[in-house]
């Protein structure tokens, strides 16, 4: 082979590799309530392969686990270790992380599958093995009419996307590398996606909460309103305060000037006051302003506006660089940052502002407003660290600040409360490196000597006894001009994203992330893109925002929001606030379920009207306008996610079920060698039931007589004949009537004995048998709860469990110890309060009339069993169809020992009859 032939033999496979991986890059793992996957609280049982990340929590685990036990109860040993392992697997996909995938449920309006996609091998060896298992696994009338045919019964079966089918989407390397972490995209950029939460506002610049339980939180506008929202989206119409008389701005887009902060204190609930941060004119000069107000004694949703209290005012030398944060840090001290009063390069006195600990300007302030009704409206705090020093401003916490835009503190991981308590502020820089500071007490930030980690002005900047803190990351003016302050993620529902510091640039609309190496105490940097349509396509989500991001805010349980508009102009109702969204990972269910506490609301409601187009509703071919520039900012610019053409989407598969009718041929043989010889009448349930009778204790199977096929439709014939109406004291078909001739010490109560359950295996009884109102299939929009699949009208359908009882005395088949048979295997009852009732459910299961009373353990002789106790603290009615269905512990988990193993003596005779 030439070399140019290799060459391009190898340009053709990296071509190839890049299709594919284009084709399948788009794994997105999603459960069937529409949402993302999620690691289960507490350890699951069954599903056990799910535990680490899925779909179900341990309630549906238990759900499932016993749906199987139900199937399992038509198998007897052998057929139990032939098919379980199917069922067992199919059942569980529900749990699987790809499980909307699997049930082709990613789309709510269309219809999704019954059961989970298979791939076709997969699906070949069910059929070999247990293929008349299909019908207790779907209530579908198809399958009586396809369980024979190969090809249809895996065309019914498959799922034609060769990586996502079960099995193979456990093995696909693409689908579970990094599966449950958070998402990147090729270039490393973390994939995300947003919720708007409101909109219509006017350039949006903080969002506060009470922290008083009722998880309201508090959206203010620059031009002096700020507006109470319900945790459920609704704003009160009435403003919780409107200064948008006293407070100094303008339409003019990019003027720093404004309403531009509100803190409510700490202990809110309590000390009902709220401090305002806004920019003034007071005899034609230009002023920043901190003061206090009382929330009204009328209204817990407004503030009192005659309450204002001034607490500090600072002249701003210039219209720019005002600062603007307010919070309260864990101390419940208020902390205030201010700007370096204006222009460019910090110009005021010999070395700028910032520098100058004799001016508030260029600084942060740390002051006390508690015990302030009387006299001073706030009082310093004994440990600011500038206090004795000469000149020193004492309100001075930390210097050095040029203009930092959006503050934060950490509110510290939710299980070590690591990380507690520190604060973090983006510093807007000056020319070339914007800064994102870690606040300590006494730092010097390093402005004008210092922009970013490099040198602004050279003189003090190498002036040894500069001794600043250098910023915890800097970027360079070609990511974006303008930081704004972001949060630490602390919240609940996004637990990948847990430490992670989310902050932007108002200039670049860029998202970005740090999060801290502990080893080496550096802070890695990493993008945050908007995730593409697949990745978001979960209910309610966006994945585009406008760009202009003018700050981040938390709600009262942690959750992280950013506000942004596409027309920075306090006039512009272009606001919106988007809440961050992790596609790839959720919190367990009612992990973060929050109560808020009741609000009592005068005036109106304003219900919120989503504008922006949920990607679950886009069309899949909308191509996403290109990703602007940002040097060149069209008043409405918006991010978006990545364009990448949408390719093509799985292939959509059953929305139509396949056409059958009855097979009138012999099934075809399988063109594949079947592994295992072609399907063994005993794995079919009818058969087992029927061979049971003569199994030996040890559960081997002894051939009955001569039969074989000969068996089923003898079987259904019996099965036609009976029906609910049958009296439930009618004996049992001749044939597994227990009788006292009968050289048998074992009983097992056959299915046929008590319940209608076979008729689904004949087609022709399935109409009457069958509620024809059950909802097969999701309606348009139609979610689930919990994932769980089936409601009522779903396949319950009980049958006896198997029971026998087991005698030291051969020669009595009405009495002995009582054991049954759950989940393939069979076991003991233990249970010291056993009672007649209980007694009377397993006599009535074996066929006998009535119990005639609970066996003492003397009457069992010495308990020499090695089967383990299933069965544990039984209360029954005494109507019940088995001892499964009545109350009883978890299988396997009993406090009791053998000895307690209960037995009963049944009788044949109607109670008239004993005299
Ligand atoms: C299955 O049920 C549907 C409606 O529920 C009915 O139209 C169809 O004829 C049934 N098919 C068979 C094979 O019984
Ligand atoms: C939101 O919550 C408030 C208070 O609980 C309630 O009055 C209002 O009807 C709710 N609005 C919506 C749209 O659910
Ligand atoms: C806010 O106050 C101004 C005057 O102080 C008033 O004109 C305006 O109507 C008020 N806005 C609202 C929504 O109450
Ligand atoms: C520091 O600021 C004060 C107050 O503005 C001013 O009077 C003083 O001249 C400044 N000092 C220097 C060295 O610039
Ligand atoms: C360095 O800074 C200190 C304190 O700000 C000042 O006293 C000293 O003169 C400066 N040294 C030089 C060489 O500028
Ligand atoms: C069972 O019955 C047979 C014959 O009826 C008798 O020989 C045998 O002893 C009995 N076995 C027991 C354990 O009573
Ligand atoms: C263990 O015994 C106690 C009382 O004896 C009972 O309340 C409890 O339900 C039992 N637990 C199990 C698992 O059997």
């Amino acid at each position: 082979m030439s070399l140019v032939r290799l060459w391009r033999a190898g340009v053709l496979h990296c071509l190839l590799w890049l299709l594919l991986s284009v084709l399948h890059a788009d794994s997105h793992p999603q459960c069937l309530d529409y949402k993302p996957p999620f690691q289960p609280q507490e350890p699951l049982l069954f599903c056990k392969e799910y535990a680490k990340f899925g779909c179900c929590d341990l309630e549906q685990d238990k759900q499932i686990s016993y749906r199987f036990d139900q199937i399992m109860d038509y198998f007897d040993h052998s057929g139990f270790m032939v098919c379980g392992k199917y069922i067992r697997s199919i059942l569980c996909q529900e749990c699987s992380p790809y499980a909307a995938h699997l049930y082709d449920a990613e789309d709510a309006n269309t219809p999704m599958r019954e059961l989970p996609g298979l791939c076709r091998d997969y699906c070949s060896d069910f059929w070999h093995h247990c293929r008349y298992t299909l019908s207790l696994l779907t209530d579908n009338n198809i399958t009586a009419t396809i369980e024979e045919d190969h090809d249809k019964f895996c065309d019914f079966l498959e799922l034609k996307d060769p990586e996502y089918c079960y099995p193979n989407v456990l093995a696909s390397d693409e689908l579970n590398a990094n599966l449950g972490s958070v998402k990147s995209d090729p270039k490393g950029c973390i994939q995300l996606c947003l919720q708007e939460v409101a909109n219509g506002l006017r350039n949006p610049v903080a969002m506060v909460h009470a922290n008083d339980g009722t998880h309201r939180f508090f959206i203010a506008e620059q031009l002096g309103y700020v507006w109470v929202y319900l945790p459920n989206g609704s704003r009160i119409d009435r403003p919780f305060l409107n200064l948008t008389k006293a407070v100094l701005t303008s339409p003019w887009a990019g003027d720093e000037r404004g309403f531009l902060c509100i803190a409510l204190h700490p202990r809110f609930s309590v000390v009902k006051k709220a401090y305002v941060y806004y920019s003034v004119s007071v005899n034609k000069q230009e002023r920043i302003r901190i003061s206090e107000f009382l929330l009204s004694s009328m209204d817990m949703n407004m503030l009192d506006h005659s309450s204002e209290r001034t607490l500090l005012e600072v002249v701003e030398p210039a219209s720019n660089h005002n600062g603007g944060q307010l919070l309260f840090g864990l101390d419940g001290f208020l902390y205030i940052f201010i700007g370096d009063g204006g222009k460019a390069g910090d110009p005021f006195g010999k070395f700028g502002n910032s520098q100058n600990k004799s001016t508030l300007l260029g600084k942060a302030l740390r002051i006390d407003v508690d015990n302030n009704d009387d006299g001073a409206p706030y009082s310093i705090p004994s440990d600011n660290p500038f206090i004795g020093e000469k000149d020193s401003k004492p309100e001075i916490y930390a210097y050095g600040v040029r203009n930092m835009w959006r503050c934060s503190i950490d509110r510290g991981d939710p299980i070590t409360g690591q990380g507690q308590g520190r604060m973090f502020c983006g510093d807007v820089g000056q020319n070339k490196y914007e800064e994102v500071d870690m606040i300590e007490i006494g730092g010097n930030y390093g402005w004008r000597a210092k922009e970013g980690f490099s040198c602004y002005d050279k003189k003090l900047c190498l002036n040894s006894s500069l001794d600043d803190i250098l910023p915890i990351f800097a970027y360079p003016h070609k990511l974006g001009k303008s930081v704004t302050g972001g949060y630490i993620y602390r919240g609940c529902e996004m637990p990948n994203l847990n430490g992670l510091y989310i902050f932007g640039d108002f200039m670049s609309g860029r998202l970005m992330s740090l999060k801290e190496n502990t080893d080496t105490g550096n802070w890695d940097y990493t993008e945050i893109c908007m995730g593409r349509d697949k990745t978001c396509r979960f209910p309610k989500l966006i994945n585009s925002y406008y760009k202009y991001i003018i700050s981040f805010g938390e709600d009262e349980a942690g959750e992280l929001y950013f506000l942004a508009t596409g027309t920075p102009s306090a006039a512009s109702r272009g606001g919106v606030v988007y809440k961050i969204v992790d596609p790839s990972r959720r919190a367990p269910p009612g992990k973060c379920s929050i109560k808020p506490s009741p609000v009592q609301i005068k005036g109106k409601l304003i219900q919120f009207h989503p504008k922006e187009e949920f990607v679950i509703n886009k069309k899949p071919t909308t191509t996403a306008p290109p990703k602007t520039k940002a040097t060149t900012i069209p008043s409405t610019t918006r991010f978006q996610a990545t364009t990448r053409k949408p390719t093509t989407a799985s292939p959509r598969i059953l929305t139509q079920k396949p056409k059958v009718s009855r097979p009138t041929q012999k099934p075809r043989t399988p063109t594949k060698k079947p592994q295992t010889p072609a399907p063994k009448p005993t794995l079919k349930p009818l058969m087992t039931t029927v061979l049971r009778r003569n199994q030996s204790p040890t559960g081997a199977l002894q051939p009955l007589n001569s039969q074989s096929t000969t068996v089923r439709p003898q079987y259904i014939t019996t099965l036609k004949v009976r029906s609910e109406t049958t009296p439930r004291r009618t004996p049992p078909p001749t044939t597994l009537r227990p009788s006292t001739k009968q050289p048998h010490t074992y009983w097992t109560a056959s299915i046929t004995a008590t319940t209608t359950r076979p008729v689904y295996w004949t087609s022709a009884s399935m109409k009457t048998s069958q509620p024809t109102d059950r909802p097969r299939k999701r309606g348009r929009g139609r979610g689930r709860k919990n994932g769980q699949r089936r409601g009522k009208g779903g396949r319950r359908r009980h049958r006896s469990e198997l029971v026998r009882l087991v005698s030291p005395d051969p020669n009595r088949s009405d009495r002995g110890r009582v054991e049954i048979f759950v989940r393939g295997e069979w076991g003991t009852v233990c249970d010291d309060l056993f009672d007649y009732k209980a007694a009377t459910v397993v006599c009535k299961q074996l066929g006998f009339a009535r119990a005639l009373r609970v066996a003492k353990p003397a009457e069992m002789g010495r308990v020499a069993t090695n089967l383990r106790i299933l069965l544990d603290d039984v209360e029954c009615e005494g109507t019940e169809r088995t001892l499964l269905h009545c109350k009883h512990a978890t299988f396997g988990q009993h406090n009791c020992s053998h000895a307690e193993d209960v037995g009963v003596v049944c009788s044949s005779e109607e109670e008239h009859a004993v005299k």
